[in-house]
Order: structure tokens, then C-alpha cells, then sequence
């Protein structure tokens, strides 16, 4: 619950405006600077928004320091450990733990709605088959627009409910039939008897010459990426949902733009970008030359998978995330797999090292899930498409928050302009 409480100061022009400030239920206090610019006539500069509170939200906390997570008051540690992907999605979406009826109503409504309209078969067919499957995604969810009219007006409560369901129930067969058009492979129908994660994976895996038994261990490891990845507060992606949301773009519209923001490398494509540097680093012995490289002010490269913008610590993601590396390696008895003991080795030398100390750069979520995805069969182009489902959900829920928000009005940044005053205009003989 956000308190009104205090106040704060600013002098400035030899006049002192008092700003209010509000309190949060955990973390720092915020100063409203709303009305700043009609008050003082001055803006605020936060390139990135270091600083800056972008919006209300009771969805997710983070404590960067602790290396603390938490979706809607749970840590995530206990999430992935007692729950379950669907169960975090109505905690996300709804705010508390459904009991048993409603777990049952919720699964029963989002596997009613797991299969694409037909005719979105060929919307796939229209992109060239080395298509990168986020690529595939932007444009197939932004064109469900196109073939789910019926729930695209924000206005409309229920629309907004259906509108949800469809893109939690649909996300993980368009990923997979993204995947299976880039090889060359028939779409495979989900299945609704299957569990969330055991359905996507047979959607992948499965041809119709061989049928595809989902193993409840790793069907349960890609779970827990689903859960690990459901919501991350007011991130690159959930920032650029709401930002296209609060213009009222229909919510399909929305959750494509926050794909399209995902698919950065300094982002969600994280995951791929980390794993290919482990392959590209390929032997123990090499290690020491690319941390050299990451701390060589010169060089651009940087260890993929370490760093966060808000984790200042162990991002708690990624210690459940290299448990389950370890369990997935170990049923596929690959234990002892090159790349594992480059990143085990990667993570040790780093963490001891001054730099990586001093800069409290810790492996993220991104630095093991590669591996897990690597060692299911996953091609490193289908990593982001995994991350952008898992977070549809957490997007969903902040788009959903946004447009029940009162306070809700289309975001506006302003500028610090640094271009030219006004001129006049010069014909082009004169130039
Ligand atoms: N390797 C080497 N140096 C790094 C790294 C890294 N991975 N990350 C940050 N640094 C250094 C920077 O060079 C900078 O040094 P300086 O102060 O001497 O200039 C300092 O640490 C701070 O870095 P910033 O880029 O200012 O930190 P920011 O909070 O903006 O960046 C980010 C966070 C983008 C995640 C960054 O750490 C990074 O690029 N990491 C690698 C990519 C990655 O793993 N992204 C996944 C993020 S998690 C996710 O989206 C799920």
C-alpha cells in the first residue's frame, strides 16, 4: 500500500518548491515530481531511468542489493521450488495463490484456447524459412490482432480477460511452430492432456513418424525457466508494453512490441549471446584471455550472462537456474560437458576476480539457462522465443495493471534538446 507521507525540498531560482513523496510497501521512498513542470518550469534528465519510478505496480519487487525476487510478495526461490508455471501465472495475473477450483477453472480456460486459428498456418508460410524465430514472433502475435477481433477493445473487462488467456494459451504454439517451420518440419498440434511445459515441449520435438515422451524431469526444468523468466518488474520490455499500451494499442499490439524490445542482446537475447561466447571461448585454457577482453576498457566485448541494471548481487535466478543445469545434465548424462565446466569455471574466476568485485557484476538468469536449453535440443535461436513466452504472462499482468490504473495517462518523456535553434531555411543553390 503506497503511503503519502513526507515531503521534499528543492531550491532552485531562489525559490523552494515542496515535492511529495510517496511511500511503497518495501524499497526506497519516491519523490512526485508530477507537477514540477507546471510548478517550476523545469524538467528531470534519467537517461535509461536509473532513478526514476515509472509507474504504480503491486505486481513485482526487487531488491537488487539482497538479490532478492519477489512476485507479488513470494520469493522466487519457493516459487520454482513448490509451484508450478500456470499457478505463477495467476498469482501474477490475479494477485494472490488460486485455491483448487480456481487452479482447475484457470488450466481448464488457458488449455481451451492452446490451438492458432488454421488460417494462421499461413501467415508462417509467408516468411523466408531462415527466418529468426523472434523475428516470426513479433509479427505472428502482432497479427493476432488480425484474427482474435473479438477481444482487442481495452475498454472491455472481459475482452481484456480472453485477450490474456489466448496469449499465455497461444505463445508457446507460435514459438514452437516457428521453430518447427525453421526446420523444415510439420507444425505439431498442441496437446491439451499435457501439463504447460510438457505440451511445448512435444510441440517441438515431436514428428508425426515418432511420437515425443516428454521426461517429467526436463519437463519440469523447462518449467521452472518458464516460472524464473514470468515477470521482472518495470524492465526494457514490460517498460515498452506499457508505453505502447497507454495509448490504448490493442494488447496484442502491445505484448508484440515488448518481443520486439526482448530480442536485444542486452536483454533477452542474453541467453543465445552467452552461450555462443561459451562455445567461442571452447576451452579452459582460454578463459583468462576473455576475461582480460572484458576488462579491457578498449574492447567492446563484455561476459555475456554477467551484469544486471538492478541485481548488485547473485541474481537469485540464476542459483535455481544452476541447479537445474545440473539435474538436466545429469538425466541426459552430459555431466561432464565442456561448455558446463567453462561456465562453472567462468563464474568462479570472475567472482573472485577485483573487476567483476568491484563493478558487482554476478551471473544472471541468462548464464545457465543456455545451457539447459542447449542440452534439451533447443537451437540457440529459439532461447529469446523461450524467454518471450515465459515473460508473456508478466507482461500481461503490467499491461493489465496499467490500463485498470486511474492514474493512467499515455507516456510523454520529455528532452534534454541539444539541437540546433531555430533557423531559417536555405535554398538548395544557396547551401
Ligand atoms: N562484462 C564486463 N563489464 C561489464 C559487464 C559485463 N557483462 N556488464 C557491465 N560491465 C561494466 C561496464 O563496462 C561498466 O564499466 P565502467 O563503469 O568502467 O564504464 C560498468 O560495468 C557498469 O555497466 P553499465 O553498462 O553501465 O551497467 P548497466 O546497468 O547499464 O548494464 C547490462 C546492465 C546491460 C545487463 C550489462 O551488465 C551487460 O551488458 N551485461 C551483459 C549482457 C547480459 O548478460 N544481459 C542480460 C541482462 S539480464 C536479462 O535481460 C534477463
Amino acid at each position: 500500500m503506497v503511503k503519502t507521507t513526507k515531503s521534499a525540498n528543492l531550491l532552485f531560482d531562489g525559490k523552494n518548491f515542496d515535492l511529495p513523496m510517496k511511500s511503497p510497501s518495501i524499497g526506497p521512498d519516491v519523490i512526485d515530481i508530477g507537477k514540477l513542470y507546471n510548478e517550476a518550469d523545469i524538467f528531470t534528465f534519467d537517461p535509461g531511468f536509473t532513478s526514476t519510478a515509472s509507474c504504480e505496480s503491486s505486481i513485482t519487487y526487487i531488491d537488487g542489493d539482497k538479490g532478492e525476487l519477489l512476485y507479488r510478495g513470494y520469493p522466487i526461490d519457493q516459487l520454482a521450488e513448490k509451484s508450478h508455471f500456470l499457478e505463477v501465472c495467476y498469482l501474477l495475473l490475479y494477485g494472490e495463490l488460486p485455491t483448487s477450483p480456481q487452479l482447475n477453472d484457470f488450466e481448464n480456460r488457458v488449455t481451451m484456447h492452446t490451438m492458432v486459428h488454421e488460417q494462421m498456418h499461413n501467415l508462417f508460410r509467408g516468411f523466408r524459412r531462415d527466418a529468426h524465430p523472434m523475428a516470426i514472433m513479433v509479427g505472428v502475435v502482432g497479427a493476432m490482432s488480425a484474427f482474435y477481433h473479438d477481444s482487442t477493445d481495452i475498454n472491455d473487462q472481459m475482452q481484456r480477460e480472453i485477450s490474456s488467456i489466448r496469449m499465455i494459451a497461444k505463445v508457446p504454439t507460435i514459438a514452437a511452430m516457428a521453430y518447427k517451420y525453421s526446420i523444415g518440419q510439420p507444425y505439431v498440434y498442441p496437446r491439451n492432456d499435457l501439463d504447460y511445459a510438457s505440451n511445448f515441449l512435444r510441440m517441438c520435438f515431436s514428428v508425426p513418424a515418432q511420437e515425443y515422451e516428454p521426461n517429467p524431469i526436463l519437463s519440469r526444468a523447462m518449467d521452472r525457466i518458464f516460472t524464473l523468466h514470468a515477470d521482472h518488474e518495470q524492465n526494457a520490455s514490460t517498460s515498452t508494453v506499457r508505453l505502447a499500451g497507454s495509448s490504448g494499442a490493442n494488447p496484442f499490439a502491445c505484448i508484440a512490441a515488448g518481443i520486439a524490445c526482448l530480442w536485444g542482446p542486452a536483454h533477452g537475447g542474453a541467453n543465445q549471446a552467452c552461450l555462443e561466447m561459451l562455445h567461442e571461448i571452447g576451452s579452459l585454457d582460454r578463459i583468462p584471455e576473455y576475461i582480460n577482453r572484458a576488462k579491457d576498457k578498449d574492447d567492446p566485448f563484455r561476459l555475456m550472462g554477467f551484469g544486471h541494471r538492478v541485481y548488485k548481487n547473485f541474481d537469485p535466478r540464476a542459483k535455481v537456474m544452476k541447479e537445474s543445469a545440473d539435474e538436466v545434465l545429469e538425466l541426459l548424462g552430459i555431466e561432464n560437458n565442456e561448455i558446463l565446466q567453462i561456465a562453472k569455471e567462468l563464474e568462479r574466476i570472475a567472482l573472485e576476480d577485483e573487476y567483476f568485485i568491484e563493478k558487482k557484476l554476478y551471473p544472471n538468469v541468462d548464464f545457465y539457462s543456455g545451457i539447459i536449453l542447449d542440452a534439451m535440443g533447443f537451437p540457440t535461436s529459439m532461447f529469446t522465443p523461450i524467454f518471450a513466452l515465459s515473460r508473456t504472462v508478466g507482461w500481461i499482468s503490467q499491461w493489465k495493471e496499467m490500463i485498470a490504473d486511474p492514474v493512467q495517462k499515455i507516456g510523454r518523456p520529455r528532452q534534454l534538446y541539444s539541437g540546433p535553434v531555430e533557423r531559417d531555411y536555405i535554398k538548395l543553390e544557396n547551401r
